[in-house]
Order: structure tokens, then sequence, then C-alpha cells
């Protein structure tokens, strides 16, 4: 269960002032949820995902994910907490160029200590589903935009996270690999059960969702 309540983020506005990305008074999440995020460029997706995986501080508000307060934890113990917890798919990828691919993809699970071999093989096995068999051994730039998001995907729940944030994964995808991609999400989060969150302006990708949380101006918009 997400949990938040009165989540401000402000960021310096260059000009001795801030500016409020966030502020929302209450917000709720249950376990086992898929939901999609949407709103306008701008509107605080990227920024409440940052805040919800523990990647960024809110600068007031609390924060509670299945009973732990994030916003009260310490860098070291947020930065373990959320190893194995949260999977993120950001949107451009985020794959490091100077590793391969399965480099990549383990990266997560080996910050999280989890048994490396045996996340090689499910890695392995992810990409054969894809339609990626073999390109472990390749780097990021060889690859084409889909085919590094669905790598992007692999790295984000090779650890088994209970919260998957998935960051406008299909903004720079074309309709069929956007399918193959959501389809992939979806199965992923029925069959593991994790809570899914995932922020689009896609109308397509939008009506995948039963629940919808709508961000207009940092707040939520009923
Ligand atoms: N690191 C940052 N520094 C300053 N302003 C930021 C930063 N990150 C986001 N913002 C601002 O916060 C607002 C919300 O941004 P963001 O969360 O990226 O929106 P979205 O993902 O919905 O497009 C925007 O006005 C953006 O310019
Ligand atoms: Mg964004």
């Amino acid at each position: 269960m997400i949990y938040g309540e009165h989540i401000q983020c402000d960021f310096p506005d260059g000009e001795g002032h801030h500016l409020r990305a966030l502020a929302i008074s209450a917000l709720t999440v249950p376990d086992h949820g898929c939901c999609a995020v949407i709103g306008p460029s701008g509107s605080g997706k990227s920024t409440l995902f940052r805040c919800l995986s523990g990647l960024l501080r809110p600068t007031a508000g609390r924060i509670l994910i299945d009973g732990t307060d994030i916003t009260a934890l310490g860098s070291g113990e947020l930065a373990k907490w959320r190893a194995g917890r949260v999977g993120f798919i950001f949107q451009q990828a985020l794959l490091l160029p100077y590793l391969t691919v399965m480099e990549n993809i383990l990266l997560a699970a080996d910050i999280a200590g989890l048994d490396r071999s045996q996340k090689r093989r499910e890695a392995e096995a992810w990409l054969a589903r894809l339609g990626m068999e073999g390109f472990g051994r390749r780097m990021p730039g060889r690859l084409s935009g889909g085919e590094k998001q669905r790598a992007g995907f692999i790295r984000a729940i090779l650890t088994a996270p209970q919260l998957l944030l998935a960051d406008e994964p299909t903004a720079s995808l074309d309709g069929d690999n956007s399918r193959l991609l959501m389809g992939c999400l979806l199965d992923y989060q029925r069959e593991s059960g994790c809570t899914l969150l995932c922020a689009t302006h896609d109308p397509a990708v939008q009506a995948l969702f039963p629940a919808q949380i709508r961000l207009m101006k940092g707040a939520l918009a009923s």
C-alpha cells in the first residue's frame, strides 16, 4: 500500500524563488494496484515517481510504502530499502553505454545482492521472450530504441520489485513496439502481483489501465 500525505516538492527556479513541482494532499494506491498516471508535460509525473521510488526526497510531507515511512529514512537506509523493492523504468531507458546489455540488465540485481547466475538465466529467458535472444552480449549503442526499452524493462523487473514505476515507457516507441512492451508490463504485473504505476500521455496506453491518477500542475485532479 502506498500512502502519501501533504507531499510537496520544490525546485529552485534559478531566480531566487521556488517552483512547486508537486503538491499532493493525500494519495492512496492499494497493493497489487495497476494504475496509469496521466497529466500534461510538466504536471509532476516524473517528480512523483522519483519521490515514490526514494530517488528524490520531497521538500515536505510523508510517504509510507507498505508501512515504511521512506521520508524518515537516512540516505543509506533509503538506498537499502529501494534495492530489490522498487523497479524503475526510465523514459530514455538509461543503459550505461560502456557495459554490455546483459551487464546493464543485471545491474539492479547486483546492487540488491541477488544470485548472479540465477538472475542471468532469468534475464536470458526474458530476452528470448521479448525477441532479443543473444542480445545480452551486445553493447547498448547497437540496439534500437525499442530494444533499449525492453532491456530497461528487464533490468527493472529482475529484482522482482513489489513496486514497479514505468515513466512514459512507450514515449519513444512506434505502435508495434509500444504494444509489445505494454503487453510485457501488464503480463508481469498479473504474474507477480506487484503494484504498477505507469506514467503516460498516450490514450491507447491509458485505456489499458483500470484506474487512473490525474495530475495537474503538481496536484491531483479528480
Ligand atoms: N531537477 C529539477 N530542477 C528544477 N525544476 C524541475 C526539476 N525536475 C522537474 N522540474 C520542474 O518540475 C515540474 C514537473 O516536472 P516533471 O515531474 O518532470 O513533469 P512531467 O513528468 O509530468 O512532465 C516542471 O515544471 C519541471 O520543469
Ligand atoms: Mg516526465
